[in-house]
């Protein structure tokens, strides 16, 4: 397995910045929801250490529930926005205040998916939550309520966000130099 300091650009997000930016994120939503009955949505597998460290971050009670997709007919490293949902949720999102958590918002495909899908299921309110937001990237029209930060069209990892299923457990947020990188077999 190669290591990540062998294609690092450089460290695009540091655990620091994280730490302080998912504090106020978890500081306003509990803010906004203050008395409502909160549902969070954690888009497995790229939110969910995101999403670990924002319900703590939450003061609040709240109900924490899971959804796996994947997008198909892809290119490298980049999403086709065709969606299919893996693992659906077991909670009935009807009447809730639904708070989705993705990791990255790129082409937007993804979240506008989503927020498409769960809408027909009739919930009070629907907002989404991501960590990193590539907003120069956007095919779609979609804006995320609550955005970690802005980063710039650059392939990246750690904190939850893999390249080929891997690295998702570095704490900081690095820029992939994809010449240097090399596939596994
Ligand atoms: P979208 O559908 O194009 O907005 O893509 C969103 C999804 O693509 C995210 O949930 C990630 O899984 C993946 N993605 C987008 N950019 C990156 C990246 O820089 N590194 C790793 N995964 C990414
Ligand atoms: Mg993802």
């Amino acid at each position: 397995m190669q290591d990540y300091r062998d294609f690092i650009d450089e460290v695009l997000v540091s655990e620091e910045q994280i730490r302080v930016r998912v504090a106020e994120l978890g500081k306003q939503i509990s803010a906004d929801y203050a008395g409502e009955d909160l549902l969070v949505v954690c888009l497995l597998r790229g939110g969910l250490t995101f999403a670990a460290d924002l319900t703590r971050q939450l003061s609040i009670i709240h109900e924490l529930d899971c959804m796996s997709l994947s997008s198909y007919g892809t290119g490298n490293y980049a999403s086709s926005g065709n969606v299919r949902v893996n693992l659906d949720l077991i909670t009935n999102i009807e009447g809730r205040h639904v708070l989705l958590v993705e990791d990255i918002a790129d082409s937007g495909r993804t979240l506008s998916h989503v927020l498409t899908l769960l809408s027909t299921r009739e919930p009070k309110s629907l907002r989404s939550c991501v960590l990193l937001d590539k907003k120069m990237r956007r095919e779609v029209p979609m804006v995320a309520d609550y955005v970690g930060f802005d980063i710039p069209d650059k392939y990246v990892f750690g904190y939850g966000i893999d390249i080929d299923e891997r690295y998702r457990h570095l704490s900081f947020i690095g820029g992939a130099d994809l010449d240097k990188y090399i596939k596994p077999e």
